[in-house]
């Protein structure tokens, strides 16, 4: 039955092993101060090469796009050079690896980027949503996120730009491509969602005026380093971080066309996030599956059975396996086998070192 991911698959020019996907997890644990990516984080990522396809945690485009203490960037020579480690270390041991290019837009605190105001499509607070803070005098911990300012249009320039070099330093970096985090409430979405976005210009209003952005980021990472290269990941039906659609299945149709037209190489839809698990529906997926013809990566608490069935199905190409490789490190040999999964430690999930990063054993029989 599980035998459908482990059915070999192209990715662009990428040949990959299995239709098993490490999806980008945040564990927050970038060298300090400079956010830089490490030998940990290298070991750890090496550790899961035997999946499809890793895509590396969330990583700032730029200092404004920070939303949490101690994540990676990918805007200076020294984070080049420690994602390098990572992408080496994953190399050598034969997996492909893509980074997750990631604002954070609203979903911020004056304290994680220089003081400065956060900004996003709108003047619009999202409401009940916390961030991780250190800022060096009190001691590290979530606080409420603050306003933002509505970008101007030499803004929305401006962070397109950073998209595009971040997208190229990613390569430089020696990333087999990149991700587009435009899911889970952060700034892209907090331009496609109509109830996070109340712009009276060119990028607010129609579906199809709210996709311009994406549009725009996504075409100047084309245009840098080749559709072949560049994915995106959407969440269609979750409100986390307080970002909500009216219309979710209208609106992401159309972006799925969008990014079709654009000719992305992958289209990854998280489903859920944490305990937030809303249905998607059937007619949804089919409906994805009509509009893109890339290949379509489905997250979200998924198991074995039920990611074979998703590809049998016809409406999933590659399956997202999140929490399950973090104490799993071996998690495709463990579907392969029937073996069990081991449980991941909750306290150990952001900050901290190698425990609870590093210290998952491979599965060995008694
Ligand atoms: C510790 C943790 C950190 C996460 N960080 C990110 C992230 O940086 N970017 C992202 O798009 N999703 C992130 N997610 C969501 C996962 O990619 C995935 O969609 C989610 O965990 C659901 O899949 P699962 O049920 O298999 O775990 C994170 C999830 C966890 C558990």
């Amino acid at each position: 039955m599980t035998h459908a991911l482990f059915q070999p698959i192209q990715l662009g020019s990428l040949s990959l092993a299995n239709r098993i996907v490490m999806p980008p997890m945040t564990r927050s644990r970038a060298s300090q101060p400079g956010n830089v990516a490490n030998d940990m984080m290298a070991e750890y990522y090496a550790q899961r090469a035997s999946a499809g396809l890793i895509v590396a945690e969330g990583t700032q485009i730029s200092p404004m796009g920070q939303g949490y203490a101690w994540t990676p960037g990918i805007y200076t020579p020294e984070q080049i050079a420690g994602w390098k480690k990572v992408t080496d270390a994953v190399h050598a041991n034969d997996g492909a690896i893509f980074a997750q290019l990631w604002h954070v837009g609203r979903v911020t605190h004056p304290d994680n980027i220089g003081g400065a105001q956060p900004i996003s499509s709108s003047a619009l607070k999202a409401e009940n949503v916390k961030v991780f803070i250190d800022n060096g005098s009190d001691a590290p911990g979530f606080v409420d996120v603050v306003e933002p300012r509505a970008m101007t249009q030499d803004d929305i320039n401006a962070v397109i730009a950073e998209y595009r070099q971040a997208a190229l330093n990613a390569i430089e970096a020696g990333f087999d491509g990149i991700e587009l985090h435009a899911a889970n409430g952060y700034l892209v979405n907090q331009f496609i969602d109509s109830e996070a976005n109340n712009r009276t210009d060119e990028y607010g209003g129609s579906v199809e005026n709210r996709l311009r952005f994406l549009g725009e980021v996504v075409q100047a990472m084309i245009d840098a380093i080749g559709a072949e290269r560049v994915g995106v990941r959407l969440a269609p039906f979750t409100s986390l971080n307080g970002t909500v659609d009216a219309n979710p299945i209208e609106t992401y149709t159309a972006a799925a066309a969008l990014l079709n037209t654009l000719g992305v190489v992958y289209l990854h839809i998280a489903e859920v996030d944490w305990d937030d698990a809303p249905d998607t529906p059937v007619a949804f997926k089919q409906a994805v599956r009509e509009a893109y013809q890339g290949v379509i990566i489905y997250a979200g608490r998924y198991d074995s059975e039920k990611g074979a069935q998703a590809i049998n199905d016809g409406l999933a190409d590659m399956i997202g396996f999140g929490r399950p490789f973090i104490a799993n490190p071996d998690l495709p040999r463990r579907i392969a086998h029937n073996y069990p999964w081991a449980e991941h430690d909750p306290a150990t999930l952001f900050g901290g070192a190698e425990k609870g990063l590093l210290d998952y054993p491979a599965y060995q029989k008694s």
